[in-house]
């Protein structure tokens, strides 16, 4: 059992020893040093604030600051030494402050604060952070996609529904299709970023603050937009994990989608694309096989993510008001769907830019019956309503397949005209997958115009 320390900060009120098994139980460190940062600046800009009350003077604040700065750069040289009774990142802190500095002057930095609004003060940070380094990584990769779109764009291939083969579209309309999902989770990221970045210092571990703190001043300092307007929810509120948690698990979504796309794509059936050497493997049994691992992997990540998700929301269901240490379950799936996240957009990017087509084969797999509806469009422009023009190219495509052609294209005009004497001469032009896309020139479509303009129109978003 360890002892009621002098170590432990509440140690005071409390005689019995703790299991050992108890500690390491309770202990966050392990996993949210990772915030040492937010926490040292959180420490510093809230000395300031009590500073401006007078509770603590100019001589004391000056060794205060000089030595968080001394802790900063031990977290950051890994010089730090953790030792028992550090709890988490906060109490090694401030343990550490109290060596540096004497326990005289360190004793008073947590004056009128709690660990309560401290963590969620170091926790937006640290996450504010990180969200607007992923705009910036999910950013590069939307424009990879992009640019791809822009030189790609006479590539045409198959649009699928159910997996079969529908019409024809561009390549790039595919690459644009994914980039306005990963566009739609930019903005979106943009607008959770503007509610994490709320501050919840300065009210306590749930009451307020008992000598009139400034509130908007402590803000300002650290970054943030404003301030949380009520004490209880400052400290408790963890929406803000759960929206980046969601946010994650639907990015990964989109991703797996994305992923399993191009798996499909590279198999030897398809043979549309080809994975670079660089996020390819092989197998240790099968000398010819190269698999797209990378692929695998951000499609089965979604998983975990998602998993993240569902688990802090269990774990914070139904728990009173305010702080309970079942929130302290909001790190480790917060922290690993960031890396997961972060990892899976560099990774995406990669394969992205590093991918090979086979424009021979996306074009081969296009077939005529995939024309059928622009032969049905076809007599609509002579003014025959679709249901009826739906039908009629229906018989032209089982009249091919009872003749035994190849497709539609190979009726004459002559056995065109059994079926309907509406089919004129120029109906041979119909069976051209150029034409057909080009014809699909309306906003969204599949025409070269089309394409371009959203992918500019993308690009614009980003900006
Ligand atoms: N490590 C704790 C957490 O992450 C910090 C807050 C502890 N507060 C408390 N009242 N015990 O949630």
């Amino acid at each position: 059992m360890s002892q009621p320390s002098e170590s432990k900060l509440w140690g005071g009120r409390f005689t019995g020893a703790t299991d050992p098994l108890m500690d390491l139980y309770n202990a966050s460190l392990p996993y949210d040093k990772i915030m040492y940062d937010a926490d040292l600046t959180g420490t510093k800009v809230y000395t300031e604030g009590l500073n401006k009350l007078g509770l603590i003077n100019k001589e004391e604040l000056t060794e205060i600051h000089k030595g968080l700065e001394i802790i900063r750069n031990e977290w950051k040289e890994d010089k730090f030494v953790e030792k028992p009774g550090d709890e988490d990142i906060h109490t090694a802190n401030e343990r550490r402050l109290g060596e540096l500095i004497g326990k005289h002057i360190a004793g008073k930095v947590h004056t009128g604060r709690s660990r309560n609004d401290q963590v969620a003060t170091d926790m937006r940070i640290f996450v504010r952070e990180r969200l607007i380094d992923l705009l910036e990584k999910l950013n590069t990769f939307i424009e990879t996609i992009l640019k791809r779109g822009e030189l790609e764009i006479d590539v045409l291939m198959p649009g699928y529904t159910h997996l079969q083969r529908a019409q024809p579209i561009r390549w790039s309309h595919w690459l644009s299709s994914y980039a306005t999902y990963f566009t739609e989770d930019y903005k979106r990221l943009q607008q959770i970023i503007t509610r994490v970045n709320q501050s919840p210092l300065g009210c306590g571990a749930l009451a307020g603050h008992p000598y009139g703190i400034d509130r908007e001043f402590l803000a300002k300092g650290l970054g943030f937009d404003g301030v949380i307007g009520n004490s209880l929810t400052a400290v408790s509120d963890r929406d803000f994990v759960a929206e980046t948690l969601f946010w994650s698990t639907l990015f990964m979504n989109h991703i797996s989608r994305f992923s399993e796309d191009l798996i499909i794509y590279s198999t030897a059936e398809f043979n549309f694309i080809k994975l670079a050497d660089a996020y390819s493997t092989g197998s240790s049994l099968m000398p010819q096989k190269k698999n797209p691992d990378s692929l695998e992997l951000l499609r089965g990540k979604s998983g975990r993510v998602f998993g993240g998700l569902a688990g802090f929301l269990m774990s914070i269901k139904s728990i009173p008001s305010t702080y309970n240490k079942d929130m302290q379950e909001d790190k480790e799936p917060l922290f690993d769907a960031l890396t997961t996240v972060e990892h899976s957009i560099l990774i995406a990017t990669g394969v992205v830019s590093t991918l090979k087509i086979n424009k021979e084969a996306m074009e081969n797999a296009l077939t005529m019956d995939m024309l059928a509806t622009d032969l049905a469009d076809y007599l609509v422009r002579k003014g025959v309503p679709f249901r009826e023009t739906h039908h009629i190219s229906g018989e032209c495509v089982s009249k091919a397949e009872k003749l035994n052609l190849s497709g539609i294209d190979k009726l004459s005009f002559e056995q065109l005209q059994e079926i309907d004497n509406r089919f004129d001469k120029d109906v041979m032009h119909v069976f051209d997958f150029e034409v057909s896309v080009e014809r699909r020139d309306a906003t969204g479509g599949t025409a070269k115009s089309a394409v371009l303009k959203q992918l500019q129109n993308l690009n614009q978003q980003l900006k």
